[in-house]
């Protein structure tokens, strides 16, 4: 199988979505480690977006978020639950869209330049395992159509891997 993701960059965002979807089901296989198909993961997001300027995974383990497999720059290591956008979306298991940075209060600033965000819980068996962080460098990058779509790329994620066992370390 590929590696390569194709994308016609002059699509629509939602269009995007619907090419990269198959397309991230083969990427991921299922009997090769979760970090290395979530490293993948985030690369093949990174790769079809060119709104995303970071893209990255945030891992629960004892009343901490550790950071995970991730594209774009050096982020924050380690972001306490209930912290920021990440710790917000983890405490309150939902997904967290904010069109202005400067707006959420508490927002965690790893990058100074990102102006908008989105981030998703990643809840397995009920049990919250950690989040899926977007950031842009503009305004209002992302909206209720990202997050249907984010969810059904995490969906996939939930057919192909499991993370019964799994542990940051
Ligand atoms: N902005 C996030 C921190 C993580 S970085 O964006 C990679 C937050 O407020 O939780």
């Amino acid at each position: 199988m590929s590696e390569n993701i194709f994308i016609d960059k002059n699509m629509s965002d939602e269009e995007i979505y619907k090419c990269l979807i198959p397309q991230v089901e083969a990427l991921l296989i299922e009997d090769e480690p979760i970090i290395s198909n979530l490293a993948n993961f985030t690369a093949a997001l990174k790769d079809a977006f060119d709104k995303i300027s970071w893209v990255g995974f945030y891992f629960l383990k004892n009343g901490t978020l550790y950071l995970g497999p991730f594209q774009g720059k050096p982020a924050c290591s380690q972001i306490k639950h209930g912290s920021g956008v990440c710790g917000t979306s983890a405490a309150e298991m939902k997904v967290i869209i904010v069109d202005d940075v400067n707006k959420f209060p508490g927002h965690i600033a790893c990058d100074p330049g990102s102006k908008s965000e989105i981030v998703l819980p990643v809840i397995w068996n009920n049990k919250l395992v950690g989040v899926l962080d977007l950031d842009s460098y503009d305004y209002n990058s992302f909206n209720e159509m990202d997050a249907e779509y984010l969810s059904k790329l995490i969906s996939i994620i939930y057919g192909k891997l499991d993370f019964s066992n799994f542990s940051i370390e």
